[in-house]
């Protein structure tokens, strides 16, 4: 049964994402101090008009690539890779370029760019420059072309996330990625994590060369972030209540920062005000948050081969995510379990049983739902626009991926 709003773990589920949507609390996750916003509006009324190419008034176009069917805006299907096609081709290659041009070492070359092979879903860069085109279209009420500093921002987002995935798959002893070999398998341990750090210096350097303090603090922020949800990760609290925050709270810093945080990157270079670089930021925290909670729950129901990585992985490594927080309250044995991180023998097969027995999927699914339709909901506040279109299938995307 899904979540009526009873459950006592569903309940905090949603106060937890009530209290980090509405208005008033966006500052509990961005560093949306009023001085910190002037100083961006003063730095970016500069940028555009020195950066921004000057585009003559033109109507509204939106015979653009990916949309198509005539008609009213609301009867056209976008599809978002299609709509960004040609921003989004020459991503990896950007990214191969500067991870080449920064060394002479041919094989931390190859390590650093061996999940860079073209065959990744680039999600990340997808979201953000989806998100950019949709506020430069926002605040100019026309197709702006993105900013060179947007595209960077794309790339830099999906660079981050690969060094952390490289990492990730040395500490969890990964054998398998995006249905190849995982790096740590294909090369030894310490070379594989200088890569990951080599990645991440590389991605450095790009944030310093956009010189925008307020984007370098933001994307700083999400590396800070990614490390404190990766730690977070490797303990359990004992009380119920109190692990579903923190279950919460170490989604969205491992996950949905990233997205939250490089949207916002984005939307602060588009010269965006406070407010619209709240609502950027609530939008890609509850796109992230759905995402990984679907993740989580796929963990469960897909395919080995379907995923690309083994099945029932977060279990085996030890994982109580939210199918299993949700199902310990049909089956409180599972509070032992969680415990001792599903070490003894039987541990992973039992939990995994009682999680399918438990309404626990359906419960994780209802969250995602509600993540979703809040990014949904934020993208349709913002002008409509292919891009703003795209936005809001993105967040049905993301929903598809569990059906
Ligand atoms: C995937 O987790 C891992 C992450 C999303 C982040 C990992 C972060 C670190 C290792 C901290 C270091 C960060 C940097 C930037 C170097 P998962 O194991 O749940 O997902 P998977 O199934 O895809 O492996
Ligand atoms: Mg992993």
């Amino acid at each position: 049964m899904a979540c009526t709003g009873t459950s006592r773990l569903c309940v905090r589920a949603c106060q937890w994402r009530k209290c980090s949507i509405t208005k008033k609390n966006y500052s509990f996750f961005s560093d949306s101090s009023s001085s910190f916003f002037q100083t961006i509006k003063k730095r970016e009324k500069c940028h555009q008009s020195t950066v921004i190419p000057a585009i003559a008034t033109v109507s509204r176009n939106y015979s653009t690539s990916g949309t198509y069917q005539t008609g009213p805006m609301s009867n056209y299907e976008v599809q978002p890779y299609t709509l960004l096609e040609n921003d989004l081709k020459d991503v990896y290659t950007y990214i191969r370029g500067s991870l080449r041009q920064n060394t002479h070492l041919d094989d931390l070359y190859e390590i650093s760019t061996y999940y860079f092979d073209g065959k990744g879903k680039a999600i990340r860069p997808m979201i953000a420059l989806m998100m950019a085109k949709a506020m430069n279209y926002h605040i100019h009420k026309e197709d702006i072309p993105l900013l060179p500093s947007q595209r960077e921002v794309g790339m830099i987002s999906e660079m981050i996330h690969t060094a952390s995935l490289i990492h990730d798959d040395v500490i969890d002893q990964s054998d398998s990625r995006r249905g190849k070999p995982s790096v740590n398998v294909m090369w030894n341990q310490k070379k594989v994590t200088m890569a990951g750090d080599y990645i991440l210096a590389v991605a450095s350097m790009l944030i310093a060369k956009l010189r925008n303090n307020d984007v370098t603090l933001v994307l700083s922020q999400v590396v800070n972030d990614l490390v404190q949800g990766e730690f977070m990760q490797l303990g359990s609290k004992e009380s119920e209540n109190e692990r579903f925050d923190h279950y919460l709270n170490k989604t969205y810093k491992k996950t949905a920062s990233l997205m939250a945080n490089s949207i916002k990157a984005v939307t602060i270079l588009a010269g965006a005000d406070e407010e619209l670089c709240n609502l950027s930021f609530a939008y890609g925290k509850n796109l992230g948050l759905g995402f990984q909670l679907v993740d989580d729950l796929l963990d469960f129901v897909a395919s080995s081969a379907a995923m690309g990585k083994p099945t029932a992985a977060d279990l085996k490594l030890g994982l109580a995510t939210a199918p299993v927080l949700f199902a310990c309250e049909k089956f409180p044995e599972l509070n032992p379990m969680i415990m001792r991180r599903f070490q003894e023998p039987g541990d992973v097969e039992r939990a995994f049983e009682l999680v399918h027995k438990s309404d626990g999927l359906e419960q994780t699914k209802y969250l995602a739902k509600k993540y979703c339709e809040e990014s949904f909901r934020l993208a349709q506040t913002l002008t409509e626009s292919p891009y703003q279109k795209g936005l809001i299938v993105t967040a049905d995307y993301v929903l598809k991926r569990m059906k």
